[in-house]
C-alpha cells in the first residue's frame, strides 16, 4: 500500500527493495559453479529481466554467451574480460553489452576475486566453441536456483520472495 501525491492509496503497487549489496550472511551467496556465485537483488517475471552480483574467485574462461537483450555491468571489485574485445573492465567500469553479441567472459590470472553488478535482460544463452547450444538462464531458472539453494542452506526456499517482483 502506498499512498500518491494526492492522498490516494493505491495497493498493487509493488514493494520497494532496498538491500545490503554484499550481505554478511554468506548464505545468499548462490553457488552457479564452482567458486562461482550470484547474489540476487531483483528478480523480475513480469519484464523477465534480473539484477544479481557475480562473484568469481578464481581465474580463466567462465562462460560462452550470447544474450539476446542489452545487459548492464558495473565491477565493484576486481577485473575480467571478454576475449573478443581488447578491453579490460576492472573496479569502477560499466560495461554495456549489446543484443545479439557473442563473447566469452574470462578473468585473467592476477586477479583472485572479482564482483559485478549485472542487469540482464531476457536470458543468457550458453554457447560451446563450435556455437552450439548447450544452456540457458532466465529469471525463472535463477529464481529456481535461489529456492533450491536457500532450502539447503537453512534459510528456506522462501527466502528469495523478497527479491521477486
Ligand atoms: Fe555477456
Amino acid at each position: 500500500m502506498y499512498k500518491d501525491m494526492n492522498g490516494s492509496a493505491h495497493r498493487l503497487a509493488p514493494r520497494e527493495i532496498a538491500v545490503t549489496a554484499e550481505p554478511e550472511d554468506e548464505r545468499v551467496w548462490v553457488p552457479q559453479a564452482d567458486k562461482v556465485w550470484f547474489r540476487p537483488l531483483m528478480l523480475n517475471t513480469l519484464q523477465g529481466q534480473w539484477c544479481n552480483l557475480l562473484r568469481v574467485r578464481r581465474s580463466g574462461i567462465l562462460s560462452r554467451h550470447l544474450h539476446p537483450n542489452p545487459v548492464h555491468g558495473y565491477v565493484i571489485k576486481g577485473k575480467w574480460h571478454y576475449l573478443e574485445h581488447d578491453w579490460v573492465a576492472d573496479t569502477g567500469s560499466y560495461v554495456f553489452e549489446p543484443p545479439g553479441e557473442i563473447h566469452t567472459l574470462t578473468v585473467p590470472d592476477d586477479c583472485s576475486e572479482m564482483i559485478t553488478f549485472f542487469n540482464i535482460t531476457g536470458s543468457m544463452f550458453y554457447l560451446d566453441e563450435n556455437n552450439k547450444h548447450v544452456g540457458y538462464e532466465d529469471v525463472f531458472t535463477k529464481i529456481d536456483m535461489c529456492r533450491a539453494h536457500y532450502e539447503k542452506v537453512g534459510l528456506g526456499s522462501d527466502y528469495v520472495d523478497q527479491f521477486i517482483r
